[in-house]
């Protein structure tokens, strides 16, 4: 028996706007914070290296290290409000209107120019933001993984992988830091699923809900700031991220193909429903609460705007929100998530309108094609 929606997301209406937006930080000056991670560290005595498609991603990450300090140009000058006024795509109620966004009779309609700049340069910190927290909870989360996964040739894979997230976290933080002079506490949404994947007790939970879900649609979503984004600086970053994220998210497609191969029904549908939630809790955060606070306008009115259209359908059919599950999905139909029992994660994507990415690439070879490391040296 599946659980109800509103066991699994403590509302009965995916679409409830005021539940999404009643849940804040309430706790933004806070300094630590505690997750109890309710598993045991597993010792293996069993050394001898058995997975080839593992053995392979671990020298990849090896030979694909990079330095945060001396591999990116942090002499390069960043004048965000230049790149927003001189960007013809910034927004503005005009483009707004294009993709079906009306701002009429809101106090989006008498904002200036200057509120308009202001209100990109806002977003860009808040993305950047929580892209830092991300990377903190893909540490953490990595770190457990190198601790609880049983197989050798897993452990040291995930040990490039803590590496690769202490650098991550590194460069946002930086960046935010000396470029943008300004940051965010992380999004209520974001850290209640952290908080869930690192107290779960089920090793493969990690891997789910950190590499195939977070990773998955933080692969996409770096992908579209760097097609839009005109700093080389963050063109650089993102691309040598997304050459680690790309081997993360292939970490998660190999291991639980394996593991998932030998699991009941019942186990998958624990799995599935996991994957529902927290392709749920990411959707709420990128409503963005924190940023109209900041910029003074009712997040219930902001958050409506940006809602168009009637019908969950055609709310749904915003592309940019669409295209940030391009990896999660077909990756999860890698899996047997989408179709076991019969097709339960299926129906659920389908309500949130991003079913369409199902026979796209899935992520387990990709990563060559996105090693930018490798291939900015072999040009020399
Ligand atoms: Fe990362
Ligand atoms: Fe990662």
């Amino acid at each position: 028996m599946s659980r109800s929606d509103s066991e699994i997301l403590g509302r009965s209406d995916v679409d409830d706007l005021d539940a999404i937006i009643a849940i804040t930080n309430t706790d933004a000056d806070e300094v630590v914070h505690a997750v109890r991670d309710n598993a045991d560290a597993i010792f293996t005595w069993d050394y001898e290296r058995s997975r080839v498609p593992l053995i392979k991603l671990y020298e990849k990450a090896k030979s694909s290290q990079w330095n945060g300090e001396t591999d990116l140009d942090w002499s390069i000058e960043v004048d965000t409000e230049r790149l927003i006024r001189e960007d013809e795509l910034r927004p503005s109620p005009e483009l707004l209107a294009m993709i079906g966004v009306d701002v009429s009779g809101t106090a989006l309609e008498r904002w200036t120019e200057d509120q308009w700049v202001r209100f990109a340069m806002e977003r860009q910190n808040w993305t950047m933001s929580q892209f830092m927290h991300g990377e903190q909870g893909a540490l953490i989360c990595t770190a457990k993984i190198v601790e609880t996964v049983p197989w050798i040739d897993a452990k040291y894979y995930a040990a490039t992988q803590v590496m690769d997230e202490a650098r991550h976290v590194e460069v946002f933080a930086k960046y935010l830091d000396t470029k943008l002079h300004s940051h965010y506490p992380i999004n209520h949404h974001l850290e209640m699923l952290l908080d869930d994947i690192i107290a779960d007790s089920r090793w493969d939970i990690t891997y789910l809900g950190m590499q195939i879900m977070v990773e998955g649609l933080a692969l996409a979503s770096f992908g579209m700031l760097l097609q839009a984004t005109k700093d080389p600086l963050l063109q650089q970053l993102l691309r040598y991220v997304m050459s680690d994220e790309a081997r993360h998210v292939a970490f998660g497609v190999i291991s639980l193909k394996e593991y998932y191969e030998h699991l009941t029904d019942a186990e998958l549908l624990e799995r599935q429903e996991f994957a529902f939630e927290a392709a749920v809790r990411m959707r709420d955060r990128f409503l963005s609460q924190e940023m109209w606070e900041r910029l003074d306008v009712p997040v219930k009115d902001a958050v409506r705007i940006f809602r168009t259209g009637a019908t969950a359908e055609q709310r749904n059919a915003d592309p940019f929100q669409q295209l940030l599950f391009s990896k999660i999905v077909p990756n999860s139909k890698k899996l047997g998530l989408l179709d076991a029992n019969d097709g339960w994660l299926r129906k659920r994507f389908d309500t949130l309108g991003v079913l369409q990415f199902e026979d796209w690439a899935d992520t387990s070879d990709e990563y060559e094609l996105l090693d930018a490391v490798a291939a900015d040296r072999a040009a020399g």
